[in-house]
């Protein structure tokens, strides 16, 4: 089901008919919740934790490659979580891969 590398392991999340288009959702992975979204074809992994007071970002809104947080509209980016506000903050990122229809998140080994 995993395979490791170096300092990473490569975590099969989900499938990809598990994300709607243009959504999120959330799933437990080593201890913490981490939102998969689709954006035009593309799949992003981030900390479902929003940074501000905790709301999951799995239930935000996708717009111009971010997700807005669904309690006070704090914007991440999908690509690298940076916080569209303040570029110096951003939430956890995780690289994606998609073998199969299967969509693995790489999660760093602790
Ligand atoms: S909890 Fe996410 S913006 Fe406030």
């Amino acid at each position: 089901m995993s395979e490791e590398t170096s300092k990473f392991e490569w975590v099969k999340v989900a499938k990809i008919e598990d994300i709607p288009k243009n959504e999120g959702r959330a799933f437990p992975v080593a201890d913490r919740m981490i939102a998969i979204f689709e954006s035009e074809g593309q799949y992003h992994a981030l900390d479902d934790f929003c940074p501000h007071q905790g709301a999951s970002l799995s239930a935000g809104w996708i717009h111009d490659g971010c997700v807005a947080c669904p309690w006070h509209a704090w914007r991440f980016a999908l690509s690298d979580g940076t916080w569209m506000d303040n570029p110096k903050v951003k939430t956890d990122h995780f690289e994606v891969q998609v073998r199969d229809g299967e969509i693995f998140v790489a999660v760093p080994i602790l």
